[in-house]
């Protein structure tokens, strides 16, 4: 079984992330989506919530699931016989940044890594850019999938009160 992580912050998951995740799963057995628990930040969603948005929009593949981990990718990968870690490059200011981690993701435990090419219609997400864009009212229908913009505004309008 060829077994591949998708890890990020998913904070909160973006269309763009998720046409990563069905590409993924075409590629391997089974895809593992991993939340990164970062204890210095809190984000806009807590790690549960976050889980939960992306448990939700990955119902429909039946070989997807969602998980969190602590630490180093690399460990996480270890201990769960992870093959591959899947990234989504969307342009060329990602790429610094993504081929150093995959560097010395390789140099730490000789894991892989995958790059997919976002598709363009996504390619200037990112979940920060959508949430300033949604505080300040601006329209981001398409962005997200469904439910967690709703959750989305909701939270943004919670944190307004
Ligand atoms: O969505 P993000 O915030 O760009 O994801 C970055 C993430 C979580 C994939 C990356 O920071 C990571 O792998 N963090 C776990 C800690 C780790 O393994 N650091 C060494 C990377 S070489």
């Amino acid at each position: 079984m060829r077994r591949a992580v998708c890890p990020g912050s998913f904070d909160p998951v973006t269309n763009g992330h998720l046409d990563v995740f069905a590409r993924a799963a075409k590629i391997a057995d089974e895809v593992v989506i991993v939340v990164a628990i970062n204890k210095n930040k809190s984000g806009t969603f807590n790690i549960e919530e976050r889980m939960e948005m992306l448990r939700e929009v990955v119902a429909p593949y039946p070989n997807i699931r969602v998980d969190s981990f602590m630490g180093l990718l690399v460990d996480y990968c270890k201990a769960n016989d992870v093959q591959a870690i899947v990234k989504g490059l969307r342009a060329v200011t990602d790429f610094d940044y993504e081929l150093q981690m995959a560097q010395m993701n390789y140099r730490l435990t000789e894991i892989e890594t995958l790059f997919v090419s976002t598709n363009p219609i996504y390619s200037y997400l990112s979940s920060s850019l959508i949430k300033e864009v949604a505080t300040y009212g601006g329209d981001i229908d398409g962005l997200l999938p469904g439910s967690v913009q709703e959750r989305l505004l909701a939270r943004i309008a919670e944190n307004k009160k």
